[in-house]
């Protein structure tokens, strides 16, 4: 096994790199071959991780159709798998958000369907709904941990208030938050907060969609998300791809590759729990894999965070 920490108070004990699937996602990533994600869910268990992000709306089911397969045929009590509800989608395509009680109740059968599972580990509320009371919410969660459908519920893309107000009803457990070392914001409320509550962390986008492992040069062009993204355009574009290739020297000297020290730099700060990287292929996680177990020192650390400032 890779690297494991206790998560929070969820009684889970998960690898600190966790597989993302949101990349099954045509809407967002395009068209993909189902083979390759499949192929890197396996890979992944081989290479230590047992931990496994999806939604049901990464692909409208889709997501968790292919972790359903890829998971099977693996052992249930040695993998841990997060899923979540909010966006209420349609045959259609439009969807809306969705944190209704009768929905959550109905739609947790629908993934535990497409998982192939009995049970889910981490039920996750994808965002905030500001029409539903949280005491709604959480009374759905509740229901579904005592019934044994869940193992522990948190949120995803809550501000502080919105999770602090959620909690006065129930154990909110683990917060799915964006960060990485370009965009470190949260460090000011949101990680606190978990850390003063003993809340598992699971960050997603440490690597900023890509921009973080060093393999563009800043002249590339985008199909997928991304075409639409400031971040990935121009001279802001070929700036950051700059900065992240100087910090080459840096993961020389650990041995890692750029990829792997910003995935072991993001997971030192002291709130985070784990880092969820989206995959597309087997040797994308097999490399973050690699990130498990390795230390960056204090001054290595703040000298990642000053190069890619500025
Ligand atoms: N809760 C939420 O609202 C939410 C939102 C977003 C994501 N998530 C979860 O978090 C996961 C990760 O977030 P993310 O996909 O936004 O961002 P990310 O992990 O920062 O970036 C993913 C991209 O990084 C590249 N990549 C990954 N491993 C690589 C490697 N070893 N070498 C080179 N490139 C590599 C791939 O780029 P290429 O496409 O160029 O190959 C991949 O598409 C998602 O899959 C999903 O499970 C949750």
């Amino acid at each position: 096994m890779g690297e494991m920490i206790e998560f929070g108070r969820t009684g889970l004990t998960v690898s600190r790199i966790c597989y993302g699937s949101w990349q099954t996602s045509h809407r967002f990533w395009g068209h993909l071959p189902r083979e390759d994600f499949v192929a890197a869910m396996r890979r992944a268990f081989e290479a230590g991780v047992n931990f496994f992000d999806t939604a049901d709306a990464y692909g409208d089911g889709l997501g968790e159709e292919i972790m359903g397969e890829a998971l099977a045929p693996l052992p249930r009590d040695r993998i841990v798998v997060t899923t979540k509800v909010y966006h209420h989608f349609y045959p259609d395509g439009h969807r809306h958000p969705d944190l209704s009680g009768a929905y959550i109740e109905r739609e947790c059968e629908a993934s535990l369907r497409r998982l192939r599972m009995d049970y889910i580990d981490v039920y996750l509320c994808h965002a905030f709904d500001p029409m539903t009371h949280p005491e709604e919410t959480t009374a759905a969660m509740e229901k579904l941990k005592k019934a044994g459908k869940i193992r522990s519920y948190g949120a995803s893309n809550y501000t502080v208030e919105q999770l602090r107000m959620a909690r006065r009803f129930g154990d909110y457990a683990v917060l799915q938050p964006s960060y990485n070392l370009l965009e470190r914001g949260i460090e000011n409320d949101l990680l606190p907060y978990c850390l003063a509550e003993k809340i598992a962390v699971m960050v997603y986008g440490p690597l900023c969609k890509g921009l973080l492992t060093g393999k563009y040069s800043g002249e590339e062009k985008f199909e997928d998300l991304r075409r639409n993204n400031r971040r990935f355009q121009g001279e802001e574009f070929k700036k950051t791809c700059e900065k992240v290739r100087g910090l080459k020297p840096i993961a020389d000297r650990y041995g890692l590759t750029i990829t792997q020290l910003v995935l072991a730099a993001t997971l030192t700060h002291p709130a985070v729990h784990c880092v969820i990287v989206g995959v597309k292929k087997a040797a994308q996680i097999e490399e973050a894999a690699g990130a498990m177990g390795k230390k960056v020192d204090r001054e290595d650390y703040f000298a990642i965070r000053r190069a890619l400032e500025g």
